[in-house]
């Protein structure tokens, strides 16, 4: 559920000037020090509407309502297996030198897994996101990939309108059977 506080709707429904878009990059493997940043980043720029099962069985959330209190801490320790792991790479778009957005996307063989996609809350609604999934899409079929799947918390509708906007059609459905009293 979305606290009283995060803001859910997108800015694209209200009326927001666009401004320039930076150009989207991969990072570095060299860039490991920027993993604090990273981590700070995602933790500042994401309501509990993000929360899915995986944030659950991660460690990232408490529950559906409540990110985990160490959600930075978790964030860093998988950003370092990210850096570590040779089919994952973080791709980040940058303004003024100061980071606008970040995604990390899995290299599955024939597909791709699009993960974390994340626009600074003070950015969105001006084609960041567009420009970051767009540049991203670029590489996969250069990199000759079929498709690129992503998962979305149920309650995230702002995010799901974006991705529909950016061409994703739903494919499947999450269930959960509460068993603990
Ligand atoms: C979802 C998110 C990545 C979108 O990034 P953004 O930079 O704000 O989106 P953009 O401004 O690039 O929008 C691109 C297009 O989608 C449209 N769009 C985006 N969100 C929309 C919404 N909620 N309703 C209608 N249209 C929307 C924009 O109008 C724009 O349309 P255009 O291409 O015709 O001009 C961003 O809002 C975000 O970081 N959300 C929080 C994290 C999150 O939930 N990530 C998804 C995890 S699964």
């Amino acid at each position: 559920m979305c606290s009283p506080h995060s803001t859910c709707s997108h800015p694209a429904e209200r009326s927001v000037p666009r401004a320039p878009r930076p150009a989207p990059r991969w990072l570095d493997r060299s860039e490991r020090k920027r993993i604090p940043a990273l981590a700070e980043f995602f933790t500042e720029n994401v309501s509990t509407c993000y929360i899915s099962h995986t944030e659950l069985w991660s460690g990232r959330a408490r529950d559906f309502g409540h990110w985990a209190p160490g959600l930075r801490k978790v964030i860093a320790k998988e950003l370092r297996e990210t850096f570590r792991d040779r089919h994952k790479r973080i791709a980040v778009i940058e303004r003024n030198g100061e980071l606008a957005g970040m995604a990390v996307v899995v290299d599955l063989g024939r597909y791709a897994l699009l993960e974390d996609i994340v626009i600074r809350r003070t950015t969105r609604g001006r084609g960041v996101g567009r420009t970051l999934v767009r540049w991203i899409f670029a590489k996969l079929r250069a990199a000759g990939k079929a498709s690129v799947f992503l998962e979305s918390g149920g309650r995230n509708t702002a995010a799901h309108r974006f991705f529909r906007h950016q061409g994703f059609r739903r494919i499947s459905i999450s269930m959960c059977r509460r068993l603990a009293a």
